[in-house]
């Protein structure tokens, strides 16, 4: 009998062979938006290590919805084309590849995290954030422009035809980046958006963004399997919270929604995160069993058996591990080993299961 982390998950028409994830993860390394070798060497050593999801980062669907200068865009073909390689090197390996749809929103215009400052000016690529409202992430940061009813539509599109521009190079996922402080975040909590027109005050009003852009792209893409990245908490104290995760996470089912990737926080310099091992697989348990949805936990879980006793126990269909995947691509196929099981190694690297 196999173990629960690795039995295959199938969504819609996709068969994912393990339930051990790459979490989306920033490299700062696309030139104009366009990824290259880094992308291909580091994606590609990851889905030589046996997980059976890899995701790609956050990818903005407009110029101005990529955090950094040096982040991926999806607002061209060409920006697409390039993670062809990519998708079809994962796949010759059996491993499924997605990919995060973002928009930065008030968090973007910056530079590399490795750089001298933080904001990007103008001579160095950098440009004038959008938002909900116009209050800035913190001092730190550029205050951003609030955006039109019709602003807010086009974006809308913008993640459509970047949903379709993924599917047509052979990404298995698309993910729509609401979590972290990032546009859909700063709609959906009541701490960054102020608007009082219809996409602010009410719950119904600030989820309309993300919830129009769920219904938009499942009607763009009908077979397509979506996740969404949430965050299920602002950990502030009158913020976004689980209650309203769990019933976001209703609606977006609703709508055609396959999966809810629960991570937190992000969007206020006040949060008090209570950091432990698997902080935030309680809220994946709650949105899985309340909103009868499937979830991937994520956060600080970096143990074989904690990763199986989670999928196991019903907290999460799946786990995402990122920083775990930087210290060893190869993890996935180490906890599979610590677990008794044998998964598939390409066969250039079978010569190191044994060492006798
Ligand atoms: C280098 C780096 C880049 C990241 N970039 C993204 C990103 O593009 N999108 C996203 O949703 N989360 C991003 N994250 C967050 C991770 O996906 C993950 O949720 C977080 O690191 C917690 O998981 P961990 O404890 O396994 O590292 C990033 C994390 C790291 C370390």
């Amino acid at each position: 009998m196999k173990t629960a982390l690795f039995r295959p998950l199938h969504i819609r028409n996709l068969e994912i062979p393990n339930r051990v994830w790459v979490s989306p993860m920033c490299q700062y390394s696309a030139v104009d938006g366009v990824v290259g070798t880094w992308h291909m060497v580091q994606l590609g050593g990851f889905a030589l290590g046996g997980s059976g999801l890899v995701m790609a980062e956050a990818s903005g669907v407009t110029p101005e919805g990529r955090i950094s200068i040096a982040c991926p865009g999806l607002w061209s073909d060409e920006q697409a084309e390039a993670f062809r390689p990519i998708v079809e090197f994962a796949h010759s390996y059996n491993v499924k590849m997605g990919i995060q749809l973002a928009h930065a929103g008030r968090k973007a215009s910056t530079l590399r995290p490795w750089d001298d400052h933080l904001i990007a000016s103008a001579e160095e690529g950098g440009w004038q954030p959008v938002s909900s409202s116009e209050i800035a992430f913190n001092d730190s940061y550029l205050v951003p422009r609030a955006l039109s009813i019709d602003e807010i539509h086009e974006l809308t599109e913008a993640f459509v035809v970047a949903a379709k521009r993924v599917v047509n190079v052979g990404f298995d996922v698309v993910e729509l980046h609401a979590a972290h402080g990032y546009l859909f975040h700063q709609f959906y909590s009541p701490l960054a958006n102020t608007r009082t027109d219809e996409y602010g005050g009410s719950f119904e009003n600030r989820i309309r963004f993300l919830l129009e852009t769920a219904v938009a792209v499942r009607k763009a893409l009908p077979d397509t399997v979506i996740f969404v990245r949430i965050s299920a908490t602002d950990w502030v104290e009158d913020g976004w919270d689980i209650e309203q995760s769990v019933e976001l996470a209703k609606r977006l089912k609703a709508v055609g929604v396959d999966l809810i990737d629960v991570s937190s926080g992000g969007n206020s310099i006040y949060q008090k995160i209570e950091l432990k091992p698997g902080y935030q697989v309680e809220f994946s348990n709650r949105i899985r069993n309340e909103a009868e949805i499937m979830t991937n936990a994520v956060g600080l879980i970096t143990e074989a058996r904690q990763a199986e006793a989670i999928v196991e126990n019903g907290e999460a269909d799946a786990v995402m591990l990122a920083r775990a995947f930087l210290r060893n691509p190869h993890w996935t196929q180490s906890a599979a080993e610590e677990l008794g099981e044998k998964i598939y190694w390409a066969p250039q690297n079978e010569r190191g299961r044994t060492l006798t």
